[in-house]
C-alpha cells in the first residue's frame, strides 16, 4: 500500500498544497537520506493507515466501559484490543496504552509510585539519563530529589558497585533503570536484588529496547520491574505514543496515574495504531526484524571501530551504539554537520569520559528498509570517509541517494 495515498487521491493538496508539498518534501527526505537516529523508524502504512482515521475525531476520557463520553463503544473495542495485544506481546499482567507519549509515561509511573520530594535513583544525564530521569528543565528533576549513577570511564558500563553504594546511601524510594544512549542490556535482575535491598520501587524506562523486547532479542523487564515505561514509536515501530506495563497489583494506580491525575481524553487514533503495530510485533517476520537489527548494529560498530571510531564500551547488544569520532580528528558536533551534509542522520550524545560530545546511531530504520550487514559495511565505510574528509558531502550524498533508492522505506 503507498504511504501517499491520502495525498495521491489529491484530498490534502488540492485543499492545501502549500501543506502537501512539506509533506512529500519529508516523505521525499526520509526516503532518500539515511535515517540513523537511533530513536527513529518507519512505522507501516497499516500503523500510518490508523493514524489518518475518523478514530482522530473522537473524544474518549476514561477506560473501555467506564468513560466521560457517549458514543465510545467502537473505540473501547480497539482500546481492549490494544492492552490485550500489549499484555500478550510482553507477558504482562495489566498494560495501559493512553500515555501520549514515553515522558507521559514516566510521569504517570512517578506519579503512581512517588510524592514529590521522594528519592530517586537514577542513571544521570550525563551518562545517558533521559530528561525525565532527574535534568533540572523537567518536572522531574523539579519534584523530585534525583540521585545520579554512573559508568565506568574506561569501559563505559553502568557500575552496578555504585548504583549499590548510593542505593544503600540515599535509600530511594524508586529506582529507574534505562537510558537514552546505553547499548548493553540492563541486568534487571541486579536492579531488582539492589530495589528490594532497600524498599525502592524499581520502575524500568524500557523506550529503547522495548521493540528488540517485543521481538524475543532483549531481555524483558517485565519480570523484575514493579513498572515499565516505554515508547512504541522506536524499534517497535509504532505510533509515537507511551505506555504502561505493570502488575495487577498496580494497574489501578498506574491507570489513574494516566487518567485523570496527568492526562485528559486518550488519542483514540493512536491507541488503534498502537494495536496494530503490537499486532505486526507479535508476528515471526518481527522477530527476525529485530534480530537483524541487533546483528546489523553489530556489524556497524566493529566497522566503525576498525575505521578508527572509539565505540563505547566496545560494541553493542542492541540497536544503538555511541562512538566518539575524535581519533578521526573531528569532534562529535562537527562530524553530525559533516554527515547530515552528507545525507546521514544522526544524533550527538554524551560519551562516559570528559565533555566531548559523541556520535549516537541506531539500525532499526536502515532495517525497516531492508539493509542487511553488506549495506552496513558500505555506510561504515562512507561515514569514516566522510569524516576524514576524503568524499566531499555531494559525493556522498550522491552515493547515500543511491543506497536509498534501492532500498525505499515505501513503495508508491
Ligand atoms: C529512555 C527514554 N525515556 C523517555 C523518552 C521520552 O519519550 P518521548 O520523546 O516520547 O517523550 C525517551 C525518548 O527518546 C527515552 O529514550
Amino acid at each position: 500500500m503507498p504511504v501517499t495515498h491520502t495525498l495521491e487521491a489529491d484530498v490534502l493538496r488540492r485543499q492545501d498544497p502549500e501543506l502537501a508539498e512539506i509533506l512529500l518534501g519529508e516523505l521525499d527526505r526520509q526516503s532518500t537520506t539515511l535515517q540513523l537516529i537511533a530513536a527513529e523508524n518507519f512505522s507501516s502504512p497499516a500503523v500510518l493507515s490508523a493514524l489518518g482515521s475518523p478514530l482522530a475525531n473522537k473524544y474518549a476520557e476514561g477506560y473501555p466501559g467506564a468513560r466521560h463520553h457517549g458514543g465510545c463503544e467502537i473505540v473501547d473495542v480497539a482500546e481492549r484490543l490494544a492492552v490485550d495485544r500489549a499484555k500478550a506481546l510482553f507477558g504482562a499482567e495489566h498494560a495501559n496504552v493512553q500515555s501520549h507519549s514515553g515522558s507521559s509515561a514516566v510521569l504517570a509511573a512517578y506519579a503512581a509510585l512517588l510524592r514529590p520530594g521522594d528519592t530517586v535513583l537514577a542513571l544521570g544525564l550525563p551518562y545517558g539519563g533521559h530528561l525525565t530521569h532527574g535534568s533540572p528543565a523537567n518536572f522531574s528533576g523539579r519534584w523530585f530529589d534525583f540521585v545520579g549513577y554512573g559508568v565506568d570511564a574506561e569501559t563505559g558500563l553502568i557500575d552496578y558497585d555504585q548504583v549499590r553504594t548510593l542505593a544503600r546511601t540515599h535509600r530511594p524510594k524508586a529506582i529507574v533503570c534505562g537510558s537514552i544512549a546505553y547499548p548493553r542490556h540492563l541486568d534487571y535482575a541486579l536492579f531488582r536484588e539492589v530495589a528490594d535491598e532497600v524498599g525502592a520501587y524499581l520502575i524500568a524506562d524500557a523506550a529503547h529496547p522495548i521493540g528488540l523486547v517485543a521481538g524475543g532479542a532483549a531481555p524483558s523487564p517485565v519480570p523484575y520491574a514493579d513498572v515499565v515505561c516505554a515508547t512504541t514509536h522506536k524499534v517497535l515501530r509504532g505510533p509515537r505514543g507511551g505506555m504502561l506495563l505493570c502488575g495487577a497489583e498496580l494497574a489501578e494506580r498506574v491507570d489513574r496515574a494516566v487518567f485523570p491525575f496527568t492526562q485528559g481524553g486518550a488519542q483514540m487514533h493512536t491507541i488503534a495504531a498502537k494495536a496494530v503495530a503490537f499486532g505486526e510485533a507479535a508476528t515471526p517476520a518481527f522477530r527476525l526484524y529485530a534480530h537483524q537489527v541487533v546483528a546489523n548494529a553489530r556489524t556497524l560498530a566493529a566497522l566503525l571501530a576498525a575505521e578508527g571510531l572509539v565505540v563505547t564500551t566496545g560494541g553493542t547488544d542492541t540497536h544503538l551504539i555511541t562512538a566518539d569520532p575524535a581519533p578521526l580528528g573531528v569532534d562529535g558536533r562537527t562530524a553530525r554537520g559533516r554527515l547530515a551534509a552528507a545525507g546521514m542522520v544522526l544524533d550527538c550524545c554524551a560519551l562516559p569520559h570528559g565533555d566531548a560530545r559523541g556520535l549516537r546511531l541506531g539500525t532499526a530504520a536502515v532495517t525497516t528498509q531492508g539493509m542487511a550487514e553488506e549495506e552496513m559495511a558500505g555506510i561504515a565505510a562512507l561515514l569514516a570517509d566522510v569524516l576524514r574528509g576524503g568524499t566531499e558531502s555531494q559525493k556522498a550524498r550522491d552515493q547515500v541517494r543511491e543506497l536509498t533508492g534501492r532500498f525505499q522505506p515505501y513503495t508508491g
